[in-house]
């Protein structure tokens, strides 16, 4: 298993940016900006994007595993590895999500606790309804762990 920083052409993910935020103009709002990280595993399994906020904190800003392979440990292995490659430069990192309970559970069992609420983030910034199988997506639920 290998994970690679990605410095070029990150748009070539964009099938799995999108598979966590599914509308593209959203992708391009932190992607140019976002430092990238690619986790292979003989082939290509899951990217992560993060985000610089201030000094003090930086935001993951997307995190994706191909279907396929989903629960195998490639999520926490790539949120393991970009906890420690952050240690030294940022405090916190945040995370912001859907309410959805199977993300939320992933992201605690990483190491992330609840921290605050956008209200109506996904209903103000997304051109359609938002929707992680039955449950809307309304408010941005954002998490945070200690570096
Ligand atoms: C969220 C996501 C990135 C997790 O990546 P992953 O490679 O599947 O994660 P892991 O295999 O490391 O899972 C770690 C833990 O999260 C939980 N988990 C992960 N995927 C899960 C799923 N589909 N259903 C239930 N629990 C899940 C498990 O509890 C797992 O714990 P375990 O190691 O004790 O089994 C992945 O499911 C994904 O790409 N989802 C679609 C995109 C998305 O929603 N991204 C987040 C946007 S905010």
């Amino acid at each position: 298993m290998k994970i690679e920083k990605i410095t070029e052409n990150k748009k070539q993910f964009l099938d799995l940016l999108l598979l966590a935020d599914e509308q593209e103009d959203m992708v391009d709002r932190y992607l140019p900006n976002g430092e990238m990280f690619a986790l292979y595993d003989n082939d290509l399994k899951s990217i992560c994007v993060v985000v610089a906020i201030n000094n003090e904190t930086c935001e993951l800003k997307n995190i994706a595993t191909y279907e396929k392979y989903q629960g195998k440990g490639y999520g926490r292995t790539l949120i393991n590895f970009i906890s420690d490659f952050y240690k030294n430069s940022y405090q916190t990192m945040l995370v912001g999500t859907g309410e959805t309970p199977t993300t939320l559970s992933f992201y605690e069992s990483c190491g992330f606790e609840k921290s605050h609420r956008v209200k109506n983030f996904f209903t103000d910034n997304y051109d359609h309804p938002m929707f992680d199988g039955d449950i809307q997506l309304v408010d941005m639920i954002y998490l945070k762990k200690e570096l």
